[in-house]
């Protein structure tokens, strides 16, 4: 997905912008770019990161009261200098800023193309600001009109902004499937993909919704219609509690290590109101008045990708564990394809760090068509999946800046333990006695995080004998299992390393193959059930002189006896092992990424919320 700022009010536009990429660009970095009006409109980009735009721009004395920026994460044509966003209608009079897919763009520039427009980039962008200059000159409109008009032609997915060098006073943004917020400053406006780069300037937000266009001018502020009619709509304002220094590194190194370090913090945060370990009681507000109709489901499914999708596997085992109802599992990208077979005895869990993840949002607005009721686990507040399902509970993190999710992990995973507690308690499936241990050993949680990042420098150690390794392998069993995943993703995405992870069982079915004295093997063997099992897999790796890591309950010595490194974790029960046994694996990821000197926070090809197909 793209980056978008654009900016209307008293002051110059171009440091605003720049700051504002820079805050954007864990979005996407391939190349990026800004326009500025003042009596000229122009338009300065380039292939890299915001700072190569920096450099390109920063000694030009460049003042304007009006101007916009993108940072890109290419869809359609490289990242070059030629497909950087801001795109010239072909005029030179209008300029395009843009998030998303225009999927009839192919069919669009032909047509364009006969009516005698050249184009110079690859990108479906410059085809949409030749269609809005098209109907401007021909039907000879305002620019919102011209846009309205356009994008009733586009099939697909926009957050845009246009500016139009006649028209000065006006920042016109619209959207569908991609997201935009407005910023109301007391004299400045804003449009952006996320609050992130505006929250400096203003809390005052408002979110616009699919298919609606909003109009900034500086005697008016903003208006709000849609691509269907010019009627006014009233816009709906939010105030943000979200803080600057939580968008600041707040001394760490990258913003991974330190949202790694906040997960203490973060599920307290998330059981904050939600758990009464004294009174003995869990509750979770979006959840109550739809319980019965989720105890009486046939099924829920769980939609999700990535990281997400790894929570969504710990909440099955959660689910059925604690609850008894029966979960299906679904990457939303597959499901949103397959013509599942939805009805409304079935409830659709869809779960979404970003709440803009094109799939995950897909799959939702699928199971909504389909009578399903719909509930969302998100993290950002006011996203298009949390204002879209029936019902949901938000994580409360905070803003995820890396690319690469840690709290947001542990966070919905802490949401679905909530859940499964609630339900399971409320249908009987718990024990009075089993629901109140969990609930005691869950707020004992947060303290024992604390605990297994005090082994930060071991990991580090450990971080080293592995960083120059081409392959790894992780194991896990039971709740164990999706963790044995989301360590070899956390691993593959940030150090460029392949890592598979595997049911520790299943090893003997192939991958077992692959074991040498070359092979690094990361064995989280924390389990109570299935302890020996787990021993004699680690056995089976060490028989063909592989290099095992184990994640071991502190106190462990037999595990210790066979294994080639230990780290050990504080005891805990099978069902709350995730939030502790994956941190090892996040901190385990991050020093071997930094060791080799891999970009942390923003992976080479990687996004932080695909936003695309
Ligand atoms: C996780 O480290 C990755 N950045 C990625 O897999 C991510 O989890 C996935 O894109 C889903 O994002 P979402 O939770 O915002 O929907």
């Amino acid at each position: 997905m793209c980056g978008i700022i654009a900016y209307l009010g008293d002051k110059n536009s171009y440091p605003i912008l720049l700051e504002g990429l820079r805050r954007l660009e864990y979005r996407g970095y391939d190349s990026a770019g800004i326009a500025l009006l003042n009596g000229e409109l122009s338009v300065y980009k380039k292939k890299g990161k915001v700072q190569e735009l920096a450099d390109l721009t920063e000694n030009k004395g460049l003042f304007a009261t009006i101007g916009m920026g993108h940072t890109r994460w290419a869809t359609h044509g490289k990242p070059d200098d030629i497909n950087a966003h801001p795109h010239f209608s072909g005029n030179n009079r209008l300029a395009i800023i843009h998030n998303g897919i225009i999927e009839n763009y192919a069919t669009l520039k032909e047509a364009l193309t006969r009516l005698g427009h050249q184009f110079e980039s690859e990108t479906d962008t410059e085809v949409l600001i030749h269609l809005i200059e098209e109907f401007q000159n021909r039907d000879k409109l305002p620019l919102e009109e011209a846009v309205r008009k356009a994008l009733n032609k586009v099939v697909g997915a926009y957050a845009i902004v246009v500016i139009d060098k006649n028209d000065p006073n006006k920042l016109v943004g619209a959207r569908k499937s991609s997201p935009l917020v407005i910023g109301l400053g007391d004299k400045d406006l804003f449009i952006a993909s996320d609050a992130t780069p505006i929250i400096q300037y203003t809390n005052k937000v408002v979110y616009l919704n699919d298919e609606e266009i909003a109009v900034l001018t500086r005697d008016k502020g903003l208006e709000i219609s849609t691509i269907s009619n010019d009627e006014l709509q009233e816009p709906v304002i939010h105030e943000l509690d979200m803080s600057m220094d939580q968008l600041e590194k707040g001394g760490y190194e990258h913003f991974m290590l330190k949202e790694i370090y906040q997960q203490s913090q973060t599920i307290s945060d998330c059981m904050r109101g939600r758990l009464n370990a004294i009174e003995g009681w869990v509750r979770l507000g979006g959840l109550e008045e739809h319980i019965n109709r989720i105890n009486k489901a046939n099924r829920i499914i769980i939609a999700a990708c990535g990281t997400s999708w790894h929570s969504a596997l710990i909440g099955e085992y959660l689910i059925e564990d604690l609850a008894r109802i029966p979960v299906e599992v679904e990457y939303a990208s597959e499901f949103r394809y397959r013509n599942p077979i939805l009805t409304d005895k079935d409830v659709v869990l869809v779960i979404s760090q970003s709440g803009e993840t094109a799939d995950t949002l897909a799959a939702a607005e699928l199971a909504k068509e389909k009578g399903a009721l719909v509930y969302g686990i998100v993290n950002v507040v006011g996203s298009s999946i949390a204002r879209m399902t029936h019902a949901g509970s938000y994580i409360h993190c905070g803003p995820e800046i890396g690319v690469a999710s840690t709290k947001a992990f542990t966070g919905q995973v802490t949401l679905l333990t909530l859940m499964s507690l609630v339900l399971g308690q409320r249908n009987g499936s718990l024990s009075n006695s089993y629901y109140h241990q969990l609930i005691a050993e869950l707020a004992s949680i947060p303290d024992k995080v604390e605990k297994v990042l005090a082994s930060n420098e071991k990991i580090k150690y450990l971080a080293g004998e592995i960083k120059n390794t081409n392959n790894t392998l992780y194991l896990g069993r039971g709740y164990n299992f999706p963790v044995a995943l989301e360590g070899a993703l956390k691993l593959k995405e940030i150090s460029y390393i392949h890592a598979e992870g595997y049911p520790a069982a299943e090893m003997k079915h192939g991958p077992i193959a692959l074991i040498d004295e070359n092979m690094p093997v990361i064995v989280i063997a924390t389990n109570v059930s299935a302890y020996e099992k787990i021993v004699s897999n680690i056995m089976e790796v060490k028989a063909r002189k592989g290099i095992v890591i184990a994640i071991v309950t502190e106190g462990d010595v037999e595990i210790k006896r066979i294994a080639d490194h230990c780290i050990e974790i504080p005891s805990t029960i099978d069902p709350l092992t995730p939030l502790l046994s994956v941190i090892p694996l996040q901190l385990l990821s991050y020093h071997v990424a930094v060791m080799r000197q891999c970009d942390v926070d923003q992976p080479r090809n990687l996004a932080k919320s695909v936003t695309v197909e």
